[in-house]
């Protein structure tokens, strides 16, 4: 069993990282946050979700065409679901794809700061000129950017509001 202070240190230790340093994440270490995300649940349990590593230098540089936040991360990641996968509600033909790939972009940033790692969920970015990039079929979806590194320093996240602000007992 794993304890809820551990939890709960993973939880408040994560912060939006946007300053890294140079150095690359080991394989050892993008295997073990990919393996986290592996393990989110999805919609129906069908797995939409598509991760892009970038790591090669020349792609890492024209991800800057379609986004100011890559931060000079050595390594990238862009969390996409092939819309033919995903699960469609059929009362209302809702996607649910963006949510899978949220969900596990999530388990992915809390993998990142479980072995220190620093990341942050980046939606700021130009999605065709992202496609364009990555040459992505018609079918996959970026839904996010995780750029991943060490980071240059520890900062802690921001300011959250209470309880009462956002819970609504009915
Ligand atoms: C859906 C979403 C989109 C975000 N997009 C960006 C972004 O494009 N660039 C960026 O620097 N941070 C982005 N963030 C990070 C948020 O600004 C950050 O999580 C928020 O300010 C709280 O700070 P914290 O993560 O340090 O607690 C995004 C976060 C979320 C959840």
């Amino acid at each position: 069993m794993f304890s809820k202070k551990e939890f709960d240190n993973v939880v408040n230790e994560r912060f939006s990282c946007r300053s890294f340093k140079p150095e690359r994440i080991t394989t050892e270490e993008l295997n073990y946050v990919l393996e986290v995300g592996r393990l989110a649940p999805t919609a129906k349990n069908k797995q939409p979700e598509r991760i892009i590593v970038v790591e090669n230098e020349g792609l890492l540089e024209r991800l800057k065409e379609a986004t100011p936040c890559t931060f000079d991360a050595k390594t990238v990641l862009i969390v996409c679901y092939d819309k033919n996968e995903c699960w469609i509600r059929s009362t209302d033909a809702k996607y649910h794809g963006e949510i899978d790939a949220t969900i596990v972009a999530t388990h992915l940033m809390l993998a990142a700061t479980a072995i220190n790692l620093g990341t942050t969920f980046v939606c700021a970015f130009n999605n065709e000129i992202l496609k364009n990039v990555l040459d992505l079929p018609t079918n996959i979806e970026p839904v996010c950017m995780l750029p991943i590194g060490y980071p240059k320093e520890i900062k802690a996240h921001n300011t959250r509001l209470d309880l009462e602000d956002i819970v609504i007992y009915k």
